[in-house]
């Protein structure tokens, strides 16, 4: 063969073989239409913003490789973007979608095409609404199956059952912000907490609307477990029934056994179970951890697993036998949530960034705003002031004019600015008894500027001041590896010789022990602005979030892409 005629047959193959890998990639073509639809949940109908009518929102199943392009419209009354949790989105923050931040919310009557494409990544994900708490309604899950023919590290069952946690209150959640957001106090708690959008037998008028989940005896499932709630991190559990976790936010994990889960708001956790228990009818079931000194909602939420061959009951009161009860930790058991989230490993050798060129330490936690009239009805937080929330000090506050994404790429100064401190200003006993004077952030719209490619450590330092906490810790565009955690102080000196740079999970989003530390690796190799915040809305709306702006790489292939057409502006 001549050497022309080789390099010809050559590319043609080549070429088939890229062709081949396009036609297995699928382009995902759906409408999210927002609108209220009227919802019942405890007695009482509410007018609940919706995608498509349904509650919870459709689930989009798709592949490693696939492109989904999401019309989103919004026929609601309220602003609203929404976001892809966990997506890469990988030198396209412009469909990643937390409002301000990288882009201007859908106005009522507008809409906006979220298109971006799934790369190397599978396992459970979830979107929803991100803007002010209309998320406490719009949310949904997003799974990814592997690439065709790329097999699971794990023996994968045939059936897959999402279940979505999350959090309803008997008011419009957006009245139930907005009256926080003017007392300065703290949001009341939720009413219920709800699978799949139901709150189950243990609240008023919902028994006969309980989620119930058949199964065959001895057949394995596998449960996607997302944590859609707002304020609270939960533990979940099933009665009688072991729990083996094999991934978490879309990463898979060695495979270990517990009876119970914890999992945090933003936060996926997959697990399998295995019907080998006697035929019968078995609550699972989610309620509070409770990590903080604060109200919550102490209510539990069931679904029911039922055997195909439970029993039912003889002659008599006839009918089906009651669902047995699992045993749920205490709401403060912090032991059992710490050594629950110290068993998680990534599940082969984990590509850690050995070097540090960006060493971050953020104190995350609550604070108060003085008031100049404490007797303001504005000024309804503890002794007369406004309750807030800060990294470093820093209270975040959205832009309005234009996002941050958006003012970046323009180059339109005024939006932000980049000089967010990579250290606490002062140093002080973090997790001890911080002196009232410490307990004021400022309020600012700060980012933090990476080079492209470098590799981060931000030690995330939970304070005491107003209450220590469990803050799940939510970063955008990006993957990183929890090295390393534990209670009181983080101690440069001693800590980082004992960080796991073997095996350390994976994730997107992750706890602050309360009155502790975690740290985090990851290297910023995704250009865009990506928002860093506590994804408890509460304490979002309060100011726990910053901002990362990673800076574009030489290459093309290294750079953010042009804005889409139609990205809504401010
Ligand atoms: Cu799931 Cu910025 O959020």
């Amino acid at each position: 063969m001549e050497s022309s005629q080789r390099f010809s047959s050559l590319a043609f193959i080549a070429l088939l073989a890229y062709f081949a890998f396009l036609a297995s990639a699928e382009l995902h073509v759906r409408e999210f239409v927002i609108q209220p639809k009227p919802v019942k949940r405890l007695c009482r109908t509410h007018e609940s913003i919706t995608v498509n009518g349904q509650f919870p929102g459709p689930t989009l199943e798709v592949r490693n490789g696939d492109s989904l392009a999401i019309t989103v419209i919004n026929k609601a009354r309220y602003n609203i973007s929404i976001h892809w949790h966990g997506i890469r989105q990988l030198r396209n923050p412009w469909a990643d979608g937390p409002e301000y931040i990288t882009q201007c919310p859908i106005r009522p009557g507008q809409s906006y095409t979220y298109r971006f494409t799934i790369e190397d990544q599978e396992g459970t994900l979830w979107w929803h609404a991100h803007s002010r708490w209309l998320r406490a309604t719009v949310y949904g899950a997003l799974i990814i199956y592997p690439r065709l023919g790329s097999p699971y590290p794990f023996h994968m069952p045939k059936r897959d059952i999402p279940i979505l946690l999350g959090e309803w209150w008997d008011r419009n959640p957006m009245d139930v912000l907005r009256q926080a957001q003017f007392t300065g106090a703290a949001a009341n708690v939720s009413d219920a907490y709800t699978i799949n959008g139901q709150p189950g037998d243990l609240y008023r008028c919902s028994r006969s609307e309980t989620v119930r989940f058949p199964i065959f005896p001895g057949e394995t499932v596998q449960l996607r477990v997302i944590n859609a709630g707002l304020n609270q991190e939960l533990f979940f559990s099933v009665a009688n029934h072991q729990l083996t976790v094999v991934e978490t936010d879309s990463a898979y994990t060695k495979p270990f056994t517990t009876s119970v889960i914890m999992i945090g708001p933003g936060q996926t956790t997959n697990v399998l179970l295995t019907a080998n228990q006697r035929p019968g009818r078995y609550y699972m079931a989610a309620r509070a951890y409770n990590s903080a000194n604060a109200p919550f909602d102490n209510t539990t939420t069931t679904a029911i697993l039922e055997y195909v061959n439970a029993p039912t009951r003889r002659g008599r009161g006839r009918g089906q036998i009651a669902p047995v009860f699992p045993v749920l930790p205490g709401f403060n058991d912090t032991a059992t949530a710490t050594a629950f989230t110290n068993r998680l490993r990534y599940w082969k050798r984990a590509p850690v960034p050995l070097q540090v060129d960006e060493n971050l330490f953020f104190t995350v936690g609550l604070g108060l705003i003085n008031c100049s009239n404490p007797n303001s009805p504005r000024c309804q937080g503890p002794n007369g002031t406004r309750f807030a929330a800060s990294i470093n000090n820093q209270s975040f506050v959205l832009p309005r004019r234009n996002s941050i994404m958006q003012a970046y790429y323009q180059g339109m100064p005024g939006i932000f600015t980049t000089d967010f401190p990579p250290v606490p200003p002062v140093q002080f006993d973090y997790t001890g008894n911080v002196s009232r004077g410490l307990w004021q952030p400022v309020k600012g719209t700060k980012a933090y500027k990476l080079k492209y490619k470098a590799n981060v450590q931000i030690v995330l330092q939970d304070t005491s001041i107003v209450t220590p906490e469990n803050h799940p810790m939510h970063l955008h565009g990006y993957q990183f590896y929890v090295v390393g955690s534990g209670f009181g102080n983080f101690n440069p000196r001693t800590d980082p010789a004992r960080f796991n740079l073997f095996d350390p999970p994976e994730r997107n989003t992750i706890g602050t022990p309360p009155g502790g530390w975690v740290a985090i690796r990851f290297v910023a190799d995704n250009p865009g602005a990506w928002f860093m915040h506590c994804h408890i809305d509460s304490h979002l709306g309060w100011g726990l979030a910053m901002v990362f702006l990673v800076e574009n790489g030489r290459g093309q292939l290294q750079s953010v892409q042009a804005p889409p057409l139609d990205l809504p502006r401010c």
